[in-house]
């Protein structure tokens, strides 16, 4: 694809779906839409954004697409493992020391997708902190994720897989097509958020933010961490995802906390 088609197509994209590519690896992002574009068997990107214009079903496919929104529960079990007995008793032990919120432990699942982060976290918090007050923030560009996360499901078997079978049993609906149960929702407030445009709230003890940034340029990437370090209360913890690595943490403010976490100084 050439730099004027591309250039047209993101002008396209933006105008279709607001979403900005400007944000977005070229070289990646190019690849993705020459495959889109191969199996859509439209010829020409022109017929293709004639198409969108009159075709919602499409539109929404097109943008599930770009943004890619592969998750699961426990998505690398031991990385949450490492939650559950180190990150949580120590902001567990840091909200009590320094202000003691009304609301509790707040928790951001940011680029959350389809909800099974959120989820994710809220079984921690009921099994490893039954007593303890929380919420959480689950936020994503993506309206058809948002809306399969508002509605718990349905979720496969690919994306339950990393349940015990004693979890299924407790937090999910008996039989395929598997639903969270209705209580696991309750401290989650599910809302379409853009990282890279839209403002973020503060006072987070925890964010979330895995598999969402690596189609991002280094800019985009800087810009975020520094709004995330702006969120986070002091001695909160950035999660990232197992293959991310913020290289000049402590530019934003952010100290390493051991593999795929970053503390707020
Ligand atoms: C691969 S999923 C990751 C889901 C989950 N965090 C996990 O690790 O399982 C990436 C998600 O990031 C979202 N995303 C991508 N760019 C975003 C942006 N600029 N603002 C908000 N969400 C974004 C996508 O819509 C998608 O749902």
């Amino acid at each position: 694809m050439d730099a004027i088609v591309y250039t047209q197509i993101k002008t396209s994209i933006k105008r279709a779906l607001n979403i900005d590519l400007e944000h977005y690896k070229d070289e990646q992002m190019k690849r993705r839409l020459d495959s889109w574009l191969v199996r859509t068997h439209i010829e020409t990107w022109k017929d293709y954004f004639q198409l969108l214009s009159t075709d919602q079903t499409e539109l929404e496919r097109f943008r599930n697409y770009l943004t890619i929104n592969v998750t699961e529960f426990f998505r690398d079990p031991t990385r949450w493992d490492l939650v559950r007995q180190d990150i949580l008793p120590y902001l567990i032990k840091n909200s009590k020391a320094s202000h003691p919120v009304v609301g509790g432990l707040k928790l951001w699942s940011a680029g959350c997708s389809i909800g099974t982060e959120a989820y994710t976290m809220a079984i921690l918090m009921d099994e490893a902190a039954p007593t303890q007050k929380y919420s959480i923030l689950a936020t994503d560009l993506d309206r058809g994720a948002l809306l399969k996360a508002r509605s718990r499901g349905p979720y496969s078997q690919e994306d339950i897989r990393s349940l015990s079978l004693s979890q299924r049993h407790k937090y999910l609906t008996p039989t395929a097509p598997y639903h969270a149960v209705e209580n696991l929702q309750k401290n989650i407030h599910f809302q379409e958020q853009n990282l890279i445009t839209d403002r973020f709230e503060t006072g987070f003890d925890l964010i979330v933010c895995r598999n969402v940034v690596i189609y991002f340029t280094t800019e985009a990437k800087d810009v975020l961490y520094a709004k995330f370090s702006a969120a986070l209360r002091p001695g909160g913890v950035l999660f990232v995802g197992g293959t991310e690595i913020i290289s000049s943490a402590a530019k934003f403010g952010l100290q390493n906390f051991g593999i795929s976490f970053y503390k707020k100084a």
